[in-house]
């Protein structure tokens, strides 16, 4: 499990609005020994005590350690079937929501957040699911250490922390560098799909991944598309609706 030795701020949960204040003084923003800025404020994570229980019980089997050897998703999962991560999964309701629903497919949460990956494993627990596993660590490091090439079916991001300041927009996850570097996990015709309510983030990703190579616009050039029913409406999402908030969703093909 990732230990903590960055510089931690104090929110509690993964919000939209993360603390980035303390960031740019702190250390926490870039990954010194890959020369990377980080995409997260790694958050004091104080646990709830049936998050503790739930990685105390859950983690040995559902959690998985970076290592310097691919998976072989077959092993992990005991079944051959199309297999599926979310980045930053944050408490994780979206990513158990779509596990239960869609059975057949297998899933990997990504999340730097000890206490989401806690609450995950406790809805792990108590829906009874079996075909999730978690890495609690960034997702970048993750992506190129354990996740073969042309192995996923899709790829998730679903509201990444926006950084809304300009000053802070270095550290949005997705960059052109990252568009190409998560699109050699993907199958060919597997889907990178992101969700944001920001608007200038859903206006810089459209940009970003229009100009990638290796993808095409599921729904059309420059087009967004309507939220598929397999992506949860958040709680968060529900309320932004009734106050006429948008949300954006973009799905892009492997080529
Ligand atoms: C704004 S929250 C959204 C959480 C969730 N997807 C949702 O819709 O509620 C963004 C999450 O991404 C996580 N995150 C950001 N960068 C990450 C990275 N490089 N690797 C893993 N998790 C990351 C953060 O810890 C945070 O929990």
């Amino acid at each position: 499990m990732q230990t903590a030795t960055m510089t931690q701020t104090t929110s509690d949960t993964p919000s939209n609005d993360p603390i980035i204040d303390n960031e740019t003084k702190s250390d926490d923003s870039v990954d010194i020994q890959n020369f990377r800025i980080r995409s997260f404020a790694l958050r004091q994570g104080r646990l709830s005590q049936a998050q503790q229980n739930a990685l105390d019980n859950l983690w040995p089997q559902f959690g998985l350690e970076v290592a310097d050897e691919l998976l072989d998703f077959d092993k992990v999962f005991g079944r051959e079937a199309p297999t599926i991560v979310e980045i930053g999964f944050g408490m994780g309701k979206s990513l158990a929501e779509m596990a239960e629903a869609n059975p057949d497919q297998n899933y990997i949460g990504i999340e730097v957040h000890r206490p989401g990956v806690g609450a995950l494993l406790k809805l792990i627990g108590e829906k009874g699911l079996t075909n999730i596993r978690i890495f609690n660590h960034d997702a970048i490091e993750v992506l190129e250490q354990r996740i073969p090439k042309d192995s996923l079916a899709g790829l998730y991001l679903f509201f990444p922390d926006p950084w809304h300041k300009k000053r802070h927009h270095k550290r949005r996850i997705v960059q052109p560098a990252f568009a190409q570097s998560i699109a050699k996990h993907l199958k060919p015709s597997g889907h990178f799909h992101m969700a944001t309510d920001w608007e200038d983030y859903a206006e810089h990703m459209m940009e970003v991944m229009s100009v990638a190579e290796n993808y095409r616009n599921a729904a059309g050039e420059k087009a967004y598309t309507p939220r598929p029913d397999y992506r949860p409406l958040t709680k968060f999402e529900q309320r932004g609706h009734r106050l006429g908030h948008g949300v954006w969703d973009l799905i892009f093909e492997r080529i």
